[in-house]
């Protein structure tokens, strides 16, 4: 089989701790393949667009592994929708062009959610493509884990853990705010593995009342402190169902005026629930008549040096990438499988998240030492 000489790689979406740990990964392993050569390209799809090239050689490898962010910098920016001199353009068939100029065999792009959609839209015009799954939110689909969780995971229990104590002191409530708009891991395994009193994710709609007589119960018992986790998307119940209302009313809107006025009502709510955590923390203040604070612990959980196991997981899924372009499999994302890795589709992630099930054994042990989940 032909030997892939040319791969080009970029890192897209929020960063993540681990990313330096892929990028070696990849690239010491591509460098290890006599006459293969590694070219970054910078802040995602956007370096692929502006042809923003890093010679990726073995110096520029080295000492990275434990660095936060990526040497190579990210973007939110999409391929068909980029904004180019103050308007938004089809940057699609330039990127098409660049690789093709650059005399890419491959490209790799480690990213999450939206950059697998991406992907895809690059793997349909011919590009030869593997993606590694990364983000602190582990919602990829299809993937054990995905690069930065088990980092994040770690701030954020340590976060909690500390919460405990001027909680206790103080006898307030403090809620913590864990990232997570659309999935709930974060939260649910920060709130497990740091012993939070109740915990709040965006797959459980959740009723003010049943939390606060949580809270009500633990004092009666003599316990006049208690900490919350909750996940940026974690809602009540009442906005879980205009939510679903407005979604519906724009999935069957049969005007243009239809369509507008339930993206207008979806737009109204989001706004409302951006000061969410705040509004809880008033609201159980009001309910439980506790002290309330909110600590919201934001980029802190994607910021500095990622754990032992995102170095493992970013140099196991980085190395094995290599073996799959040598072998010449695109088109896919490398998964983490028990011990292994396996290839999947990048058509079977693109556009899916994997949230957290009802019945997810993490739910049942939270249930069973006694957090509540607000439902
Ligand atoms: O997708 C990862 C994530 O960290 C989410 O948890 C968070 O809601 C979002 O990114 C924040 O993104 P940005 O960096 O664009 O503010």
């Amino acid at each position: 089989m032909k030997r892939l000489k040319r791969i080009g790689i970029i890192t897209a979406g929020g960063d993540s701790p681990g990313l330096n740990a892929a990028i070696r990964g990849v690239g010491k392993a591509a460098l290890g393949i006599e006459g293969v050569e590694i070219i970054g390209f910078r802040d995602g799809f956007r370096g692929l667009a502006e042809d923003l090239r890093v010679r990726l050689d073995r110096r520029a490898l080295s000492g990275i592994l434990t660095i936060g962010g990526t040497i190579l910098g990210t973007g939110r920016d999409k391929p068909h929708r980029m904004e180019v001199g103050g308007e938004e353009r089809d940057m699609t068939e330039v990127i098409v062009r660049n690789y093709r100029k650059n005399k890419l065999d491959a490209l790799v792009c480690i990213g999450g959610g939206g950059t697998h959609k991406n992907a895809l839209r690059l793997v349909e015009k011919g590009l030869n493509i593997v993606t590694l799954p990364k983000t602190i939110d582990n919602d990829i689909p299809l993937t054990d884990a995905t690069i930065g969780f088990d980092t994040a995971l770690g701030i954020a229990t340590e976060a909690v853990d500390r919460l405990h104590s001027t909680a206790h002191s103080h006898h307030r409530i403090i809620i913590a705010e864990v990232m997570g708009h659309r999935a709930g891991w974060l939260a649910l395994g920060a709130g497990i593995a740091g012993g939070a009193d109740v915990i709040l994710i965006p797959e459980k709609p959740y009723d003010i009342v049943h939390i606060a007589t949580a809270i009500r119960k633990r004092s009666r018992h003599g316990t006049n402190f208690s900490i919350v986790a909750v996940a940026e998307g974690a809602m009540s119940k009442e906005d879980a169902a205009a939510f679903a209302k407005a979604e519906e009313q724009k999935k069957n809107a049969t005007s243009k005026t239809q369509r507008q006025r339930a993206k207008t009502e979806l737009a109204v709510l989001s706004a409302r629930h951006s000061g969410n955590t705040l509004r809880l923390a008033k609201q159980l203040e009001e309910l439980t008549h506790l002290e309330a604070r909110v600590t919201i612990l934001g980029y802190v959980q994607r910021g500095g040096t990622p754990s032992a196991g995102d170095r493992l997981l970013a140099t196991r899924l980085g190395t094995m990438c290599v073996d799959l372009i040598q072998e010449q499999v695109f088109g896919v994302m490398v998964a983490a499988r028990g011990d292994g890795v396996k290839p999947v589709p990048i058509a079977e992630v693109a556009g899916k998240l994997k949230t957290v099930p009802a019945d997810h054994p993490w739910i049942d042990s939270a249930r069973r030492v006694g957090t509540c989940l607000g439902d």
